[in-house]
């Protein structure tokens, strides 16, 4: 990295040309070793702005997360509901334990590697709404069962069922399942009625299985544009798992839980009959793709949350019109639409088509433009997949580094 010091014949040759153009200012910049040696036990010693930070890096305002974080569990309590927010999205167990202090009764996972993480860093009440097929993984599965009794496996079919089953049992365990019910998009889960209820019948009869109840997770409601179509597509594609739900009651079986919803569904998700809890995602970050949504009070964009996740880039050319050239492209800000956007710029476009370089277009009333080395601010396209390019979050208060986050379970897809 560059010490950002220009030495006084550089300084000489430049002035030559453009002296009176030409000021030099002085320029920190520094690496995350770097950054790491400026903290001790009372926090961050040095005032470091973000604007200092080596690119492309991913920013995380704490005041916009604390927002979230409060508006989330305001409304679901208002609404006689909890949360049991997906790890998946930030994968970094600080973020869970502040879910967690904040009122979440628990945690989701999407896969083992990433529950043995938040496991790990002493996070328990842990809930799998992935099935795990191969012997492999159920053996993970239920070697962290053996390990943390408060994981939670999902399950949506007979012969996994028994496998997950015979696996405890090996274990001398008893492990805790629910049962995935397909909310209609055959992704993943088990019918709703009757294939369900035979499931349920099937796992509370097996020797090493316990049942918990179901989940049901309507991915394909989530990003509805519009607040009352998406209410009714959800209520309405939802209406099968809670008439599974009252199979199971009918039936003498544990509804314990009942989980689903999403943040596009949060406020939404209590007028689900029986439903217990949200597996709310996104919202701590917020991304483009939810921006457009509309929501209860603004039919065409979701302000429900604040964007707090953003992408640092720097300029690396700017020689050419209407465009600049930046160092955060497909690695730094994957190919997801809508593109990442420009916080608090308008007129002004982005795409990460390239591997390493991103492009800044000019469109026809710039808010501004900018110069090589200068850095922009982009809010992410799709949060999830962006988390998992960085290995940790800066969080930031304003403009300063307040603490680096290891995001612990990056990369974790197995
Ligand atoms: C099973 C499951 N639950 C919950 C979520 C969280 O959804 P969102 O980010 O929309 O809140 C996801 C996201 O894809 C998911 O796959």
């Amino acid at each position: 990295m560059s010490s950002g010091k220009i030495s006084r014949r550089r300084f000489l040759q430049n002035s030559g040309t453009a002296a009176a153009l030409w000021m030099p200012h002085r320029v920190n910049g520094y690496t995350q070793q770097e950054l790491l040696s400026f903290f001790d036990e009372e926090g961050m010693r040095r005032e470091i702005s973000k604007w200092e930070l080596d690119t492309p890096c991913l920013c995380l305002d704490l005041d916009a997360l604390e927002a979230n974080l409060v508006h989330m569990q305001e409304t679901i309590t208002r609404n006689g509901i909890a949360s049991r927010p997906h790890a998946k999205t930030h994968k970094c167990p600080t973020l869970a334990k502040m879910q967690l202090q904040t009122g979440s009764i628990g945690i989701c996972t999407a896969k083992v590697s990433e529950a043995e993480v938040m496991f790990q860093h002493g996070i328990k009440p842990i809930m799998m709404t992935t099935t795990n097929v191969t012997p492999t993984k159920i053996k993970r599965a239920m070697g962290l069962r053996e390990a943390n009794p408060e994981f939670i496996q999902a399950t949506d079919s007979a012969q996994n069922a028994r496998l997950l089953s015979e696996a405890a049992s090996s274990l001398g365990i008893t492990a805790d399942v629910v049962i995935d019910i397909d909310p209609g998009g055959h992704r993943t889960g088990i019918s709703p009625g009757k294939p369900a209820l035979e499931l349920a019948q099937l796992v509370d009869q097996l020797p090493a299985l316990r049942l918990r109840g179901l989940l049901c997770y309507d991915g394909g409601s989530q990003h509805v544009k519009g607040f009352s179509t998406r209410r009714q597509q959800t209520l309405e594609r939802m209406l099968a798992a809670t008439e599974t739900f009252d199979l199971f009651n009918k039936n003498g079986l544990t509804t314990e839980i009942f989980s689903g919803g999403g943040t596009g569904s949060y406020n939404i998700d209590h007028e689900t009959r029986g439903l217990t809890d949200v597996q709310v995602g996104s919202y701590v970050f917020m991304d483009a793709q939810y921006m457009d949504i509309g929501g209860l009070n603004n039919d065409t964009q979701y302000t429900d949350f604040d964007p707090a996740l953003t992408i640092l880039t720097t300029v690396l050319n700017d020689q050419y019109p209407g465009r600049c050239t930046t160092d955060a492209g497909a690695k730094a800000c994957t190919v997801n639409r809508p593109w990442a956007r420009v916080k608090g710029e308008t007129g002004l476009s982005y795409s990460s088509g390239s591997d390493e370089f991103g492009t800044l277009r000019y469109e026809d009333y710039p808010s501004r433009t900018y110069r090589v080395g200068e850095k922009i601010e982009l809010i992410v396209s799709h949060c999830d997949p962006v988390v998992n390019l960085y290995d940790t979050l800066y969080a930031v208060r304003g403009e300063r580094v307040e603490a680096i986050w290891p995001i612990a379970a990056r990369g974790m897809s197995v």
